[in-house]
C-alpha cells in the first residue's frame, strides 16, 4: 500500500463530490482531459463489478450491498491509485470512512448547484437514479437539503449555476495549479 501522506500534492487524486445530476462525471472527464489524467467514475466501477446498471443493483441486490461495494471501491482506488480524477456517487460521502479517507488522501471539490437549477434536471436523471424514484418534489427537496451539510466537508467548492462544463473544469484546474505553485513551488 502506498503511503499517501508522503505523496506530493500534485500527485494526489482529485475527487469530485456533490448531489446526483450536478455533473460530476461530465466535469470530471473535462478536468481529467485538461490535466492529462485518467478519469474514474465510482458508479461505473461498481456497475462493472456487478455487471448491471445501478438501478438493477438496487432492485436485485439491494442498497446495502451497493453501499458496501461503494466503500470498498473508493477505499481501494483512493489508497492505491494516484494522479486520477475520480467522481463519487452522490451518497458516498454519507459514509464517514469514505469522507475521512478522501479528505486526508485526496483533493476534494464539492460541485454545488442551487435547488432551483437542479429541479429542472430531474426528468433527465430520474430513470437511472433509484434514490429519487417514487419521490415527489417535496421529498426530493428534503433529500437535497439533507445532503448539503455532508458535502460541506471539502477542500474547495464551485457553485456551478450559470457555468458551463468547460468553465467549471477550468476553475478547478486553475485553483489546483495555484495551490500546487504555492505549496510545492520547487516542482
Ligand atoms: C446516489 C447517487 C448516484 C449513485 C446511486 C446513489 C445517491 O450517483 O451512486 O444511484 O445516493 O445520491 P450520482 O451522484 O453520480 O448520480
Amino acid at each position: 500500500m502506498m503511503g499517501m501522506n508522503d505523496l506530493a500534492l500534485r500527485e494526489m487524486n482529485i475527487v469530485l463530490i456533490g448531489f446526483m445530476g450536478v455533473g460530476k462525471t461530465t466535469i470530471g472527464k473535462a478536468v481529467a482531459k485538461k490535466l492529462y489524467r485518467d478519469f474514474l467514475d465510482i458508479d461505473e466501477e461498481i456497475e462493472k463489478e456487478f455487471q448491471m446498471p445501478t438501478t438493477k443493483i438496487f432492485q436485485e441486490i439491494g442498497e446495502k450491498q451497493f453501499r458496501k461495494k461503494e466503500k470498498e471501491t473508493i477505499i481501494n482506488l483512493c489508497t492505491n491509485q494516484r494522479l486520477k480524477v475520480i467522481s463519487l456517487g452522490g451518497g458516498a460521502f454519507l459514509q464517514e470512512e469514505i469522507r475521512n479517507l478522501c479528505l486526508s488522501n485526496c483533493i476534494v471539490f464539492f460541485l454545488d448547484l442551487s435547488w432551483e437549477s437542479w429541479k429542472d434536471r430531474v426528468s433527465m436523471i430520474i430513470d437511472s437514479r433509484p434514490v429519487l424514484q417514487g419521490k415527489n418534489s417535496e421529498e426530493m427537496k428534503d433529500l437535497f437539503d439533507e445532503r448539503q451539510p455532508i458535502y460541506e466537508d471539502h477542500h474547495s467548492k464551485v457553485l456551478t449555476d450559470n457555468l458551463d462544463v468547460d468553465e467549471v473544469a477550468s476553475f478547478i484546474v486553475d485553483s489546483l495549479k495555484t495551490a500546487w505553485d504555492i505549496y510545492e513551488p520547487n516542482h
